[in-house]
């Protein structure tokens, strides 16, 4: 049986109109700080990092498919970027990461509300080095270690309390001050970009798009395509 809205708001949610500041001088092509998608996304995450109300600027959803194609997203933390990629550190036994061991491929959406920006980036995905995930690893609080070593992420568990009972085991084990082995079963991902996206919202719903692809000859889009830098080339969208 359906489930009842009973909230006005819930039920209004069709109607649901924001408006949105017109940012239109900011983003033609000529604007774009760099012809290359990296310094582009690093100029937009510093300003979410600075604008009031976004708390987690470095969240953003990853989506993942199965062999069989079928999809899943969830949020993770961006824990570094540069020109090799974008990382983000998890379970290896997680849906997530079996997802990617029969598919590494994989797809990421950050959403900045109150910038009514949006990038998107899709790309392979690999794992970091077990050097990479150790240093990181360390360099946790505490807590969060633990909280590492005592899920085992996505599995079926019978209750809340297993939890509790294995988090006690680990602080019984580990103490205050005793280094916490890092689980074979955490650490780091890589996406390697190949398509990067940055939208605009525009007060007039008429957004702006443009997106980096790596060039291919093949796909080659005559005089809308604009050269890019570092085998980039980047196009407008329609929105
Ligand atoms: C804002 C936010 C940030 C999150 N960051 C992470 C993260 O960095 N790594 C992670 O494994 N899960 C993170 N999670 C939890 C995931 O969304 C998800 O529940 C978990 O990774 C299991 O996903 P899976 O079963 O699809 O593999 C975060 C959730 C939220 C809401």
């Amino acid at each position: 049986m359906a489930a009842k809205l009973s909230s006005p708001i819930a039920e209004d949610i069709g109607a649901m109109r924001v408006k949105y500041r017109d940012r239109s001088e900011l983003f033609l092509e000529k604007d774009l700080v760099s012809n290359e998608p990296i310094s582009q996304f690093k100029n937009w995450l510093e300003e979410a990092c600075k604008t009031p109300g976004i708390l987690e600027p470095n969240a953003m959803c990853l989506a993942t498919a199965s062999k069989d194609g079928s999809p899943s997203c969830r949020y993770v933390l961006l824990k570094s970027y540069g020109s090799e990629g974008f990382k983000f550190f998890t379970n290896y036994s997680s849906r997530k990461a079996r997802d990617l061991a029969e598919n590494p491929k994989a797809a990421l959406t950050f959403y900045w509300e109150p910038l009514k920006r949006s990038v998107r980036i899709e790309g392979s995905c690999e794992k970091v080095s077990a050097a990479e995930s150790d240093k990181y690893f360390h360099e946790r609080p505490r807590d969060s270690q633990l909280g590492a070593c005592t899920s085992h992420q996505s599995s079926v568990i019978k209750g809340r309390e297993e939890l509790d009972v294995r988090e006690k085991e680990l602080r019984e084990k580990y103490g205050e001050d005793k280094e916490i082995d890092r689980p074979e079963e955490w650490g780091g991902y890589l996406v390697v970009p190949h398509v990067v996206e940055f939208w605009q919202g525009q007060s007039n719903r008429v957004h702006d798009r443009i997106v980096f692809r790596k060039a291919d000859a093949s796909e080659a889009n005559g005089t809308t395509t604009f050269e890019g830098a570092d085998g980039w080339v980047f196009e407008r969208l329609a929105p």
